[in-house]
């Protein structure tokens, strides 16, 4: 067992929740979380209920094979006791072009779930892969008044796309490239390309490599949307959404990338926005500030304006009388 600050201690291995368990992400990730046992079960929670209990169904058996998790279909009551709850509940994939535009189409899953995590488990880390992400992040945590720190915005993707791209530009292999992309999970994105290593050694890319790179990682989502194929990246998220899980579960491991609200990181406060984080049971247990170049912090400050003014809209309107769900 593992101490999560102010007196909660999480079970290990423990109880996870994937809202949205039915849908490609969440059912991808209930798969590799299976192979891992950090999670002594796994409760998949869907409005399409016979797509949670088909998955489960056949995850039972798979999870059976792999490790000592045990799989199943659930409901909201399943997330009372609940160490770590994953959002990944979305409407469908559309061909759009950026992810705020399933800002409006989400904001009813998001409340609705934002009502059962602090009804049920107000002491689990949440993992919100539904986007826009760092919006919904710093939603959750005042609409839920649950502690900020018990929230993960999901946001893996980028950086591993970066190394991805970088490894794809200077041929390496993606296992031997280091890199860090930071600020929003969308267009806003910071790649520190100051900060790129090959073999754990600094390699500079020339004008032209940069270019590349920034082209490959900021149309991917466009790009991939593009396909109008009705899924979503559920192979890519199930590795990183496994990684973050098992990061705060055993509270090891090197730190992370995350949107993590923050409060006067990086000059920011109230928005929640991408950056490294030490994880553990209590959720984000550490904000690592990075030293940025002035056109970094730039970048990461108008992201945050941007994030900002979307979250706010959240809060107008005929959301203002709902901000608190308890
Ligand atoms: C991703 O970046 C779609 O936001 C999701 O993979």
């Amino acid at each position: 067992m593992l101490s999560g600050g102010r007196g909660f201690v999480l079970q290990q291995p423990a109880k996870v929740a994937i809202i949205g368990g039915g849908g490609t992400v969440g059912s991808s990730a209930a798969f590799r979380l299976a192979g891992l046992g950090v999670a002594s079960e796994i409760v998949l929670i869907d409005a399409r209920e016979n797509m949670a209990r088909s998955h489960a169904m056949d995850l039972e058996q798979a999870a059976a094979e792999l490790g000592p998790t045990y799989v199943r279909a659930g409901t909201w009551e399943d997330l009372r006791d609940c160490g770590v709850v994953v959002l990944s509940a979305s409407l469908p994939e559309r061909n759009v072009a950026s992810r705020d535009e399933y800002l409006t189409g989400n904001l009813g899953i998001v409340r609705e779930a934002a009502g059962y995590l602090a009804a049920h488990c107000p002491r689990a880390v949440v993992i919100v892969a539904t986007n826009p992400v760092d919006v919904f992040t710093a939603a959750l945590a005042r609409l839920t008044g649950m502690d900020e720190r018990r929230f993960l915005g999901y946001s893996w993707n980028d950086t591993l796309r970066f190394r991805w791209a970088v490894a794809r530009t200077l041929g390496e292999a993606v296992a031997d490239v280091g890199g860090l992309v930071l600020g929003e999970h969308g267009e806003m994105q910071v790649p520190l390309f100051d900060r790129i290593t090959v073999r754990s050694r600094p390699v500079e890319l020339t004008q032209e490599q940069q270019r590349e790179v920034e082209i490959s990682t900021r149309s991917w989502f466009s790009t991939y949307q593009g396909l109008q194929s009705g899924r979503t990246s559920g192979w890519t998220s199930a590795v990183g959404i496994a990684r973050i899980v098992e990061a705060v579960t055993t509270g090891r491991g090197d730190p992370l990338p995350g949107s993590a609200v923050l409060e006067g990181e990086y000059g920011v406060s109230g928005v929640s926005l991408g950056v490294p984080v030490r994880l553990g049971p209590g959720g984000v247990a550490e904000i690592i500030e990075l030293e940025l170049t002035p056109s970094q912090l730039a970048s990461f400050q108008a992201a945050a304006d941007k994030v900002r003014s979307l979250l706010d809209s959240v809060f107008r309107g005929h959301w203002a009388e709902q901000r608190e769900v308890r």
